[in-house]
């Protein structure tokens, strides 16, 4: 019999503002990789680590806010790049506390290298833990680390 720590995870992957836009948008600083090139990445890397992946993106605070309270029957993780919500949402931040689903904070740049405005998440004080500044690659590292905590960290 599989013990807890084996059986798949069901995993939330949420894209805020403008992330549709990625492969076109700044691509000096967010770099040519398109959100469906992610996603396919993250559903590849998630079939590795036992772990399966829905996506969501979406440009609203609120569609955002009322995926976070639906994963609540449907998933056991949350992985995010909330893009510019990350430093003005106390919503968002909110809706991560009030379900208690463990979640990793994510960003394609290096927020601390950039604008004083995004040196602060909103998110980072409810989040398991946030990754930073690797490209599409922080995405990867993120799914690892939010795997490797619900099955062995928790
Ligand atoms: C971002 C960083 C945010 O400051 C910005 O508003 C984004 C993308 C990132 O992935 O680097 O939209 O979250």
């Amino acid at each position: 019999m599989l013990s807890e720590p084996l059986r798949f995870k069901s995993i939330l992957v949420l894209h805020g503002p403008n992330l549709n836009l990625l492969g076109q948008r700044e691509p000096g600083i967010y770099g040519a990789v398109t959100l469906e090139q992610i996603n396919r990445l993250l559903t590849e890397e998630g079939q590795k680590l036992q772990a399966l992946v829905s996506t969501v993106q979406s440009n609203h605070e609120g569609v955002l806010v009322d995926s976070i309270h639906a994963a609540r029957k449907e998933h056991q993780g949350i992985l995010i790049n909330a893009g510019a919500y990350t430093h003005t949402s106390v919503a968002i931040r909110d809706a991560i506390a009030a379900v208690s689903i463990p979640t990793v904070e994510v960003h394609l740049s290096n927020i601390y290298q950039r604008e004083a405005f995004r040196h602060h998440s909103y998110i980072a004080a409810v989040a398991i833990g946030q990754i930073s500044g690797f490209g599409a690659e922080s995405y990867r590292l993120g799914l690892q680390a939010l795997v490797h905590y619900l099955q062995v960290a928790k």
